[in-house]
Order: C-alpha cells, then structure tokens, then sequence
C-alpha cells in the first residue's frame, strides 16, 4: 500500500463568552495594562468552559465547514495539556459528544501540542490507519494559573481551535520539523493540584531562538525560504516573541497571523485559532504555503510547512473576538 497524501479540508474555533480586559486584571492585581500591553501585546484574553466543551465546540464547527457527517471522522487526536481528568483521556467524551467512528486519542506537549498532534494525525493517515481525522488543540489555561500570581495570570487563557485532515492524492503536508530539549524542562511547570511556575525572561530567549531555528528547519527541508511564505502561524505566547522571530525570519507582520492579543496564550489551542481566524477572514489561498511553529514547555517545539488547498468562504467571517468591540 502506498503512503497517501492528507489536506485540511474545515477549520473552526471556540472561546468562552467571558472576557478579562487588562482593566479587569488592574482592580485586583498589581499590574497595569500599560505593563501587560507593553511586554506581552494582550489587551483582552477569555475565561471560563472546560477542555471538553470548548473542544466539541470548535470540533464540530470544523465538521460543519469541511461538510462532514461526524460518522465518517476515523480518529479524533486532541492536543491538550489541561485535560478535563487525568483518566480518562479527554478526547474519549469529545469523540462521543461528537457522534464520531474510530479512534481517539490526547497529545500533550504544551503549546507545541497541536503541531504535534498534526503531525500523529497525518501519519495516521499515511499509514493507512484512517482516512478523516478531527484534530483538535484546546485547553484551559486558566486552571493551572494562580489568579493571584500577576507574572502568569495575566498570560494564560482558555480557548480551542480544530481541522479536519482528509486523505487526499495530494499531500499538503510538506516538511517538519520535531525537537525538545528535556535539560530546561524545569523553567515552565505545573506540579499535579498545583500552579504554574515560568522562568519569564529564558522562556522568552529560547522561544524566540528555537522558533527561528525550527521554522528554518522546516522550510529548508520544503525547499522553500520565508518569501515564498503566505502565512506563517506561531504559537500566541507573547506578540513580542512573535515579532522578534517573525523579524529574523525576515516575515513581514503582514504575513503573520496574530490573536494573542485578543485571546492570551491558549496554548494548545493558539496555533488552530489563529489558523482559523486567518481562514475564516479569506487570508489563505488554495497554493499557498503556511508555515506553523510552536514552542513550549518540554521544552518541545515543532514546526511544519504546509500547501493550503481549501477554498476561502466567499463572504469572511468575522473575527470571534475583536479588540475594542466591547
Ligand atoms: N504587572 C506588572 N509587573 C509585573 C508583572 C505584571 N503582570 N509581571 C511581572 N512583573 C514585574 C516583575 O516582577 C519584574 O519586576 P522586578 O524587575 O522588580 O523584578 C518586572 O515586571 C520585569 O519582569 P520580567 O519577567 O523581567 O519581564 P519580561 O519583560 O521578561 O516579560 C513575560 C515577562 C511577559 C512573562 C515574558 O518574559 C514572556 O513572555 N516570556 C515567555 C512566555 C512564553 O513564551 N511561554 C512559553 C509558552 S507557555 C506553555 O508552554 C504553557
């Protein structure tokens, strides 16, 4: 049997209808929206929902737009590192809220997680294991946040993004690029019923290296350079991070999807938001080359290129958070 190919055929998001603005976090924190805004670029974020609700959400809009009967889906891989309990996986109540067939299965590698998870589903694919999968990157980072703790809480987020992945004799799925480095996984964790610890300032000079390092990686092993990029998604930790790798890769903010300041670092979820987001707004051409790279706790970083193949909607939805609409 030969290896097949696999495109994203539907995409879609879901976010919490509660809305924390930095003037929210100001009336109980020492911190200010000149501070959050100037070293993160986040002037809003959403709260509230659990993994699995936010997930079956965006998976089936995803469903929806890819005009598949959940019965037809074969393996729903979820990427989370906030899952609902530790046992069961989360993505067994997804896969049945869902009404899907086959499989199902978590990935957690923070905010890597749903690169990740691409790349598992489309090896499942290539395998000839399943032929429709629902991958899905959600989680609540706001639960292993200390609502106290101004280094982190005004950060982390709630939120989830999802595609549909079906075999295709074309492959759009181009080059990878797979790393950890598991000697600094001391400088983000989260001890089982504890709270988040982040070493801020290293976090941000490795995040920064390491993307660059990945995505060159990527592109290099696609035979393509950044100008040939249309859009390139990074994991939403911090619009500085963003800017510095975007700037080194020598990407224009054009050409670089952006929600992190609407939506915070969602983790799991922020590289399938914003993914949609520049979907749903007609900013993804069939042909065009996307580059994704997500870098995170572990540390574990991962990046792909891909071919988009999926048609824009005709008329662009609007984004599901707007800065400045309430
Ligand atoms: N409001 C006001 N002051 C604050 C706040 C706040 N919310 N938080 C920290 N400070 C203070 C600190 O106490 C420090 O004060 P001091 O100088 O008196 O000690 C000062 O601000 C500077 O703090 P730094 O940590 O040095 O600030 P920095 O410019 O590094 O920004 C940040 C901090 C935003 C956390 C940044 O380092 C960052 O984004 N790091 C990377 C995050 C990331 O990429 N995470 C990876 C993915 S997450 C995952 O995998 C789950």
């Amino acid at each position: 049997m030969s290896p097949t190919g696999a495109v994203i055929t539907g995409w879609g998001s879901a976010l919490p209808d509660h809305v924390v603005t930095n003037g929210d976090l100001e009336a109980r924190l020492d911190t200010s929206d000149e501070w959050i805004v100037s070293r993160s670029g986040i002037h809003e974020r959403r709260i509230g929902g659990t993994v699995s609700s936010l997930a079956i959400e965006a998976g089936g809009r995803a469903l929806e737009r890819a005009a598949l009967a959940p019965d037809r889906v074969d393996l729903l891989v979820l990427a989370t590192c906030t899952p609902d309990m530790a046992v069961p996986a989360t993505s067994a109540a997804v896969h049945h809220a869902l009404g899907l067939s086959g499989g199902a299965f978590d990935v957690n590698a923070a905010c890597a997680g749903f690169v990740y998870a691409l790349v598992a589903a489309h090896g499942a694919i290539n395998a000839g294991a399943a032929r429709r999968v629902l991958l899905i990157g959600a989680d609540c980072v706001s639960r292993l946040t200390d609502p106290d703790d101004r280094a982190t809480a005004v950060l982390f987020a709630d939120g989830a993004g999802a595609v549909v992945l079906e075999a295709n004799d074309e492959d759009g799925l181009l080059a990878v690029d797979l790393g950890v480095d598991g000697s600094a996984h001391d400088l983000l964790t989260c001890p089982h019923g504890g709270y988040m610890a982040m070493e801020g300032k290293e976090v941000f000079r490795r995040a920064v290296r390491t993307t660059v390092e990945s995505a060159t990686n990527a592109l290099e092993r696609a035979k393509l350079t950044p100008d040939d990029i249309a859009m390139f998604v990074p994991h939403q930790a911090n619009l500085r991070i963003i800017e510095a790798v975007a700037s080194r890769l020598g990407l224009p903010m054009e050409r670089v999807a952006v929600v992190v300041d609407r939506m915070g670092n969602t983790s799991s979820a922020s590289i399938p938001l914003a993914l949609a987001e520049a979907a749903d707004l007609g900013r993804l051409r069939p042909g065009d080359y996307v580059l994704t790279s997500g870098f995170g706790a572990g540390m574990a970083w991962a990046s792909t290129v891909m071919r988009w193949t999926a048609e824009a909607p005709s008329v662009p939805v609007p984004p599901a958070a707007a800065k400045g609409a309430r």
